[in-house]
């Protein structure tokens, strides 16, 4: 099903190289990774390269990055390069002012013996091609290139490349979600991690939804709702989704916990950008100290609280991929009832929409799943209904919130 492409400069081994120019901009004290040998000399952007005015969206940029580019130890990882091989896909994707309207954006590293993460990047960049109008735009933060990524094949795509931490920062790669969402100038986009998969058209809605919710007035991203209740004021309720988060100075959660696949537009960039600074430096941001969060989804959920945002997505990503011939397509509610409940905002279970499988890790399997959705015999028949909430299943959030009109998450 996925096309064995293997284009000619894969059999080369993917060697790459210190780009000898921007190995020269570092600082002495921060060694930033090397870069993939397939990145243009120039960068797209940089510390020097971001300007103040013109759009809004310019604005929300500059602002992010003054704070990660006063720095030495962070304005090193504030350099993005696009890819040589894809300045075509580039030219398509974004406008002559060097911006997105809206993109899924995804972060990878890959080993230099390929690996799986390759193989699972490709198949959620399939699965965009195959059920999405929006371009996916990949950061790649190692310095091999992800030989799985055509540019032919994957007319959507642009892969561009940026550095690695330096070990001695100890932090996540993870973190690199967050400078991701900087890198890609796209205006609204959302965060995929690599093992997620596109399974229908209807996620198309969630960037034009953003672009509605995360405005000038609103300005903090969005995540999902997600299965688990880490509020520590619920550690009394007995239920089995239950597992306690705290941090020190911990803020007052607003929301329930949320998974980390936010979706923001650029308006959210200053947030984004205190909170990786803040983490990038290992200091407090608003009294709650870094050093101890230890991973993007636990940063993104207590920043949002301690800045008091209060808008959730409902959940749109199920575990594995099994769904697909297990609920959606038979229609057959998914376990447990309630599902995922908690007792301060969804006492009667979290809504979820079918629309990617998430952490499913053998690339064979996913195989499995992009077979069975291009069956002609599913392909033309009516499409599932796609959104569920206590045993039933609706064709349109419309729909689920016309049933449920006090939810407290949207889609
Ligand atoms: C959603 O966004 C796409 C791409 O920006 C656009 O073409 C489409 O018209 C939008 N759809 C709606 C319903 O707003
Ligand atoms: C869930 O569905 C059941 C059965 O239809 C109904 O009795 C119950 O009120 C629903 N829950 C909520 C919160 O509406």
């Amino acid at each position: 099903m996925i096309k064995a492409f293997r284009p000619a400069w894969a059999a080369l081994g993917l060697l790459c190289f210190t780009n000898e120019a921007g190995a020269t901009s570092l600082r002495r004290d921060v060694k930033a990774g090397s870069l993939c040998e397939f990145a243009e000399k120039e960068p797209l952007l940089s510390c020097k390269k971001v300007a103040a005015g013109g759009s809004s969206w310019n604005a929300n940029l500059h602002e992010a990055w003054h704070q990660l580019c006063q720095d030495s130890q962070t304005s090193p990882y504030m350099e993005v390069f696009l890819d040589k091989r894809f300045k075509e896909n580039y030219h398509h994707v974004y406008k002559s002012d060097g911006w997105a309207d809206s993109a899924w954006v995804n972060y990878v590293a890959v080993k230099k013996s390929g690996g799986v993460f390759g193989k699972l990047t490709e198949r959620l960049v399939e699965s965009i091609h195959r059920f999405s109008q929006h371009p996916i735009i990949v950061v790649n933060f190692g310095q091999e290139a992800p030989e799985e990524l055509s540019p032919r094949r994957f007319p959507r795509l642009v892969l561009l490349h940026a550095r690695g931490f330096d070990p001695a920062l100890r932090l996540s790669f993870n973190f690199n979600k967050l400078r991701a969402i900087l890198l890609a100038q796209a205006k609204v986009g959302a965060s995929l991690d690599s093992d997620m998969l596109l399974v229908g058209p209807q996620a198309d809605q969630l960037l034009n939804r953003t672009a509605e919710e995360i405005t000038e007035k609103y300005r903090f991203p969005m995540m999902p709702t997600h299965f688990l209740d880490r509020d520590l004021r619920d550690k009394n309720s007995g239920k089995g989704n239950f597992l306690p988060y705290s941090c020190k100075n911990c803020p007052e959660p607003t929301m329930r916990w949320g998974q980390a696949q936010p979706t923001w537009t650029h308006w959210s960039f200053p947030f984004v950008s205190r909170w990786l600074t803040a983490k990038m430096k290992g200091r407090s941001q608003n009294g709650v100290p870094t050093d101890d969060i230890a991973e993007d989804e636990d940063l993104l959920n207590v920043a949002l609280w301690s800045e008091g945002a209060t808008k959730s997505w409902c959940a749109f990503q199920t575990g594995g991929i099994n769904f697909l011939w297990e609920n959606l397509y038979p229609q057959h509610p998914p376990g447990p009832y309630p599902y995922y409940e908690d007792p301060r905002y969804f006492p009667a279970g979290i809504p979820v929409a079918f629309w990617f499988g998430h952490a499913e890790k053998d690339p064979a399997h996913i195989d499995n799943a992009l077979t069975f959705l291009s069956d002609s015999s599913r392909i033309n028949t009516q499409p599932p209904k796609p959104f569920y909430h206590n045993m039933t299943f609706f064709a349109s959030f419309k729909e689920l919130k016309q049933a449920y009109p006090d939810l407290k998450c949207t889609l």
